[in-house]
């Protein structure tokens, strides 16, 4: 078999919360560390975040936040490269390319576009009312984004997973048309995202406002910390291990011995609520304590994020430009 490339993209979108970490990051830091060899591609998705954000500053600042945020995990970490999106502009020339052999309907049949064309009609509105052709053809790009390096796997959230198979449909299609074939890849699907919970009791999503941010100071972590959706125990009544969120959120940082000396607490009641959020302070704030130093490092200097992001920037160009080249000799041009 060929060698492995593991790629995924992560899209600017939001303030890094502790969903994306266990949902993308720490998934990816495992996968890296599963697969030594391997080659991992970790891209930060500008252009397909430009399907929601156009003002200037957000944009700069969630790009340089999430490249922070990944660069920090990552930090010392070898044979991974990170790029910016738009720095590999193959990418799009692939993607026309692609968009070319890719059927309308399957796009038609896009869950992301398919929601927002169902809420215009419950609205009453024109079906396509405020949807701009970027987020019609994002799975394009994110198949273009794929398939440009020959990726065999790509690990990704179960909502993805459906931009993953049209990028399978698209390169089953145009490999008919191709001497070299492109790779076809595999979705390596994450399902814990969809389990952890936020504040409130439901998915962590930045949708719900209920997430409880990666990095920010100690100050508002508390506060965050402080809104956790309890139920009304007294004090010096056992509180209920099993459905409590407090200790649900604990669980996602901690190990096997944390967490039954905790639940012995609960269980004697010999502590309330304000205690339990005080022990979930405290081991998230050691859980990211290092990572956290150098992403405030990094933010407080983005020309080295920038040199960070630039660093194996020619190899990955060179790789794009040669396979595009061979798909476009193949396409007669
Ligand atoms: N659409 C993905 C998301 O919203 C981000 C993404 C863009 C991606 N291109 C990709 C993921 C290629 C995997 C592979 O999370």
């Amino acid at each position: 078999m060929a060698d492995k490339i593991i790629l995924t993209g992560i899209k600017p979108t939001g303030e890094p919360h502790l969903g994306n970490y266990l949902g993308a990051i720490k998934p990816a830091l495992e996968i890296t560390k599963a697969n030594k060899l391997a080659k991992k591609y970790f891209f930060i998705a500008d252009h397909h975040a430009l399907t929601t954000i156009k003002d200037q500053s957000t944009m700069r600042s969630y790009r340089y936040e999430i490249a922070a945020t990944w660069l920090s995990f990552f930090d010392g970490i070898e044979n991974c490269y990170f790029y910016f999106q738009s720095q590999v502009p193959q990418i799009f020339e692939l993607y026309w390319i692609l968009s070319c052999f890719c059927p309308k309907g399957l796009l038609n049949r896009a869950h992301a576009y398919k929601a927002l064309v169902s809420k215009n009609i419950a609205n009453n509105a024109d079906d396509d009312r405020q949807i701009n052709q970027g987020v019609f053809s994002y799975p394009v790009l994110m198949a273009a984004d794929i398939l440009l390096f020959n990726t065999t796997h790509v690990p990704v959230g179960i909502d993805q997973k459906q931009h993953v198979e049209i990028a399978i449909e698209i390169v089953k299609g145009i490999n008919h048309h191709l001497k070299e074939k492109i790779t076809v890849p595999v979705p390596l699907i994450d399902q814990n995202s969809e389990l952890i919970i936020g504040i409130d009791g439901q998915k962590m999503s930045k949708n719900y406002n209920n997430t409880l941010p990666v990095f920010s100071s100690e100050k508002e972590l508390k506060k965050r910390i402080g809104k956790i959706k309890t139920d009304s125990t007294e004090l010096g009544q056992p509180l209920n291990w099993a459905d409590c969120n407090v200790a649900k959120i604990f669980s996602y940082l901690t190990d096997d011995a944390q967490q039954s000396a905790l639940k012995l607490k609960y269980e004697t009641g010999e502590i309330g609520y304000g205690h339990a959020k005080k022990e979930l302070l405290d081991s998230y704030l050691n859980y990211f304590k290092k990572s956290k130093a150098t992403f405030d490092h990094l933010i407080q200097n983005p020309q080295k994020i920038d040199n960070l992001m630039a660093v194996g920037l020619k190899d990955i160009l060179a790789v794009a430009n040669k396979n595009l080249s061979q798909v476009k000799a193949s396409l007669g041009f």
